[in-house]
């Protein structure tokens, strides 16, 4: 078990776990939207986000990306959701990549109105709710 541990913190290290200000979790589809788009859109994603140098040690808004097969919302997608915000959005294919990489990951604001849903984690304590 400790050699599997000991594996496993090198693998996270290679990933540079712990380095991440956001996590994008981008559903490829096959109900939400037909698979190809949502294909092209995970590519655009991991194009964007190499492009602006959005890794673990080059930029403070570092972004982990990974891809799923459904994010139980089933309906105009491609569908996301980014946390900590835990920003849901609708309707993210490979060209509006682009725009949503700028103003969320790196400007820090939203799309708007691509937005459908929020979970932010952790989530609001009853001092910040009230703030
Ligand atoms: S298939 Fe994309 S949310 Fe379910």
């Amino acid at each position: 078990v400790n050699e599997d541990r000991a594996k496993l913190a090198g693998i996270a290290a290679s990933l540079r776990i712990g380095s991440y200000h956001r996590h994008v979790f981008l559903c490829i589809g096959g109900s939400c939207c037909p698979s190809e788009v949502g294909e092209a859109a995970w590519e655009a994603m991991k194009k964007e986000l190499k492009d602006r140098g959005l890794t673990p040690g080059t930029d403070a808004n570092a972004c982990f990306r990974t891809k799923v097969g459904c994010l139980r919302v089933c309906q105009d997608g491609p569908i996301a959701v980014v946390y900590p915000e835990g920003t849901y959005y609708c309707g993210l294919t490979a060209d509006r990549v682009p725009k949503f990489v700028q103003k969320h990951l790196v400007e820090g604001h939203p799309v708007e109105e691509w937005v459908f849903a929020r979970n932010p984690l952790p989530a609001p304590t009853s001092t910040d709710a009230s703030a």
